[in-house]
């Protein structure tokens, strides 16, 4: 039980809350959210916990189980908090921004406890951001959309991590039993409900490249190079959400290489998100396997955020029986591939899967069933909610 762990942390503490949010994987629409596109990601039974009760004292303090470490900053600090680039800042920059968008932050203690595996791709870092942005307003109203915002804030102001706005908003918005489609220029979303007769599953490749970061930054300077240079020969583009393939092709033999395509895979990863939607819609499983597959390829070749160990897992996967598709799901250079199976067709797979990625790269990935779930919030009778029991130990 989250509680007990509070207890042996902290001590008797009276009105404790527990505040959930989920880690997501993202079915198809990769790399387009800071482009301001559309994205198809469903929120994962993964999620981060922070347990939370007020103190006297006027200290927030935070506890990590995961890294087993605290840190403590004065309530009246929180305004001027800088990052000292670990775990710690997702919590301090979340919490700085909310004193900046002159919310309350009262002496609180926290314990976290997460089952997102940090490093998968699979969102740890918003999970955490919205589960202590949660704790920290405790009572204190504030719109799901302006949450995700802040959140996402925090992580490109206070953690310098340039990010979209969709690891945030489906963690706060997500609905069970449905992957959200989310429009990420208007901001809105629908619920795209899935076909029967699938099964998801993510295949963990145990690496995360140094060089992640630094390229992810590299490519939103490059989709802000391709748009100036776009918007050249058609004014009315504002992002690569407003280019066609058609404009496009006039324009990419007068544009470095590079950056035609890196806009490709934009521009056409936006038109795969909306074909997957109808094609989900239409209970058409070949051809959304078809576009997840286009999808990894686009990836790879144009946008270039695959690796030897992602693609390694995509080509595996697409070899065993009862597999639709398959591929790289968040920012790439390690972490998740996502794989769409015909029902039934999982249990064969994590078995071919993991003996052949550990044969080959001598570590054992980890597996996941990914089941939608809901969005974020407080969760109430925690002590007693059964199906959550493996993870409040
Ligand atoms: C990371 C970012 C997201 C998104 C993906 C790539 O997960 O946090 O905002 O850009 O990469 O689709």
């Amino acid at each position: 039980m989250i509680l007990d762990a509070f207890r042996r942390q902290y001590g008797d503490a009276g009105g404790v809350r527990v505040f959930r949010a989920p880690g997501r994987v993202n079915l198809i629409g990769e790399h387009t959210d800071y482009n301001l596109g559309f994205v198809l990601p469903i929120a994962l039974d993964l999620a981060c916990y922070v347990a939370a009760a007020d103190v006297p004292d006027g200290f927030l303090r935070v506890y990590s189980e995961e890294k087993r470490e605290s840190r403590e900053w004065r309530a009246q600090d929180i305004g001027s908090l800088e990052p000292s680039h670990d775990w710690s800042d997702y919590v301090a920059g979340v919490a700085r921004e909310l004193v900046r968008a002159d919310y309350h932050i009262a002496p609180k203690s926290l314990l976290i406890r997460s089952t997102v595996p940090e490093g998968s791709g699979l969102s740890s870092s918003a999970a955490l951001e919205v589960s202590s942005a949660l704790a920290l307003l405790g009572d204190q109203p504030m719109d799901p959309l302006s949450l995700a915002q802040l959140c996402r804030g925090a992580e490109v102001r206070f953690v310098g991590m340039p990010c979209g706005i969709m690891d945030q908003y489906v963690s706060v918005f997500a609905r069970e039993h449905a992957a959200l489609q989310i429009d990420c220029r208007s901001l809105e979303s629908q619920a795209v409900d899935l076909p029967d007769g699938i099964e998801i599953i993510a295949v963990n490749t145990m690496v995360k490249h140094a060089l992640g970061q630094s390229a992810y930054k590299q490519r939103t300077e490059e989709c802000a190079a391709a748009i100036e240079m776009l918007r050249r020969l058609d004014p009315m583009v504002r992002s690569l959400r407003d280019v066609t393939v058609a404009l496009l092709e006039t324009a990419a033999p007068s544009m470095p290489h590079a950056i035609a395509r890196r806009a490709r895979h934009v521009v056409t990863e936006n038109e795969r998100v909306g074909r997957f939607v109808g094609a989900s819609r239409r209970g058409d499983l070949e051809l959304m396997g078809r576009l997840m597959a286009e999808s990894h390829a686009s990836l790879r070749q144009d946008y270039e955020v695959s690796c030897p160990e992602l693609d390694f897992l995509v080509d595996t996967s697409l070899g065993i029986t009862g597999v639709l598709g398959a591929r790289m799901t968040g920012g790439g250079f390690g972490g998740c591939t996502v794989n769409l199976l015909r029902r039934g067709a999982g249990e064969r797979f994590r078995h071919e899967i993991s003996s052949t990625y550990s044969q080959r790269f001598g570590v054992t990935p980890q597996i996941f069933d990914c089941r939608p779930s809901g969005g974020a919030g407080e969760v109430k009778n925690f002590e007693k909610s059964s199906h959550r029991a493996p993870l409040l130990r």
